[in-house]
């Protein structure tokens, strides 16, 4: 194929802190290793610093250099950062109005997992709620203002719906707390409703937060599509993680009209930073939905495959996987998968 015909996608590339450069390393040479295999698509990687590591160094966790680039770019692929999140992976998210957080959480073979069976996607509303980060304090008190708009409500709504007609699920389970919060998840709850009511094809019920956290661990198969307000989505994705083996195996977009940022749901996990064991999985997956985003679905699917062969083959795992594999060893065992796939 010739250079004109190359589909050259120009990616963002955030590694941040602690494991954040190390899976990131690992799913950029996954993506190389499809680039020069395919011959259809091709990537132009610029990595740009941000997070605690970069504030320590220059007082600032990301410039706006840095958000100018990433609003520039095809797509960003981001690892995570530490403390500094709210500095930089928040107003990613809310400057570009990236209202959609798709949190898909599946159970993958030879992973250990809670109950065998789970395969939801949480649709997470992006831009408001707490994460507005409208608050004051003092030494003895604290107030924070939780923020749900219609726009925004109906808007992740309709996502999620799309969504789900679109990957051919079943029901939408909007997620709220009105009992208790009237204005606030009251509103999001009419928002969910009233789009439920154009949507004949897909089932819809409501589950109040806090009965749904349990009924996810007792009965995971009950979950197909979920949407819900930004904090109760942040909280019960890393459950939905927990089912399905932990935060090494999820991987997350934030999608708005124009522009996307894919990222694992994890963070920085300092524990075990720089011993190169983090799974890199959540963030080749990342990079798959990523890729899917940009119009190469085929490309997506290859590489879930791949990283399904690699676990079932179960001889290259990382040790939340109970394995004892490194890092690099999972990036290399999902490239050798894909030899001959993409062609
Ligand atoms: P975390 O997600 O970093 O880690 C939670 C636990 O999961 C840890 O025990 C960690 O070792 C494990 N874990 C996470 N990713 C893993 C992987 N790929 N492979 C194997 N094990 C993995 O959450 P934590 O510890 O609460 O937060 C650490 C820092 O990360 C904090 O400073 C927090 O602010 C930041 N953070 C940043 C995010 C972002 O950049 N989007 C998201 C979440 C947290
Ligand atoms: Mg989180």
């Amino acid at each position: 194929m010739s250079g004109e015909d190359l589909n050259k996608y120009r990616i963002a590339v955030i590694p941040g802190d602690g494991i954040g450069p190390e899976v990131m390393s690992a799913a950029v040479s996954v993506l190389q290793a499809m680039e020069d295999q395919s011959g259809k698509f091709g990537f132009e990687f610029t990595e740009y610093m941000a997070g605690d590591a970069y504030k320590a160094k220059t007082g600032v966790a990301m410039t706006e250099e840095t958000f100018e680039a990433v609003k520039a770019s095809d797509a960003c692929l981001f690892a995570a950062v530490g403390e500094s999140a709210k500095e930089v992976i928040i107003p990613l998210r809310q400057r570009l109005n990236l209202y959609a957080n798709i949190r898909p959480a599946k159970v993958y073979p030879n992973v250990p997992n809670v109950k065998g069976q789970m395969d939801m996607v949480i649709v997470r509303e992006n831009t408001e709620c707490l994460y507005k980060r409208i608050q004051d304090g003092g030494p003895d008190w604290g107030v924070a203002l939780r923020v749900i708009t219609r726009t925004a409500s109906e808007r992740i709504a309709r996502y999620a719906f799309e969504l789900a007609r679109r990957e051919g699920r079943k029901k939408v389970t909007c997620v709220h707390k009105s009992n208790m919060m009237e204005t606030t998840c009251g509103l999001f709850q009419d928002c969910c409703r009233k789009v439920a009511a154009g949507y004949n094809d897909i089932g819809y019920n409501e589950e109040i937060v806090d009965a749904c956290a349990m009924k996810m661990v007792m009965f995971p198969e009950r979950f197909d599509v979920m949407v819900t307000t930004n904090l109760f989505g942040d909280i019960l994705s890393d459950l939905a993680a927990g089912i399905v083996g932990g935060l090494g195996m999820v991987p997350s977009a934030n999608i708005g009209d124009k522009m996307a940022v894919f990222e694992p749901v994890h963070g920085s996990a300092p524990d075990i930073a720089g011993k190169g064991i983090a799974n890199p999985i959540a963030q080749i997956l990342s990079a798959g939905m990523m890729l899917d985003w940009l119009g190469q679905k085929q490309a997506a699917k290859v590489l879930e495959v791949a990283v399904i062969d690699v676990l079932k083959e179960g001889k290259t795992l990382t040790p939340d996987l109970k394995g004892s594999s490194k890092t690099d060893d999972v990036a290399e065992a999902v490239i050798a998968k894909l030899v001959n796939k993409t062609n």
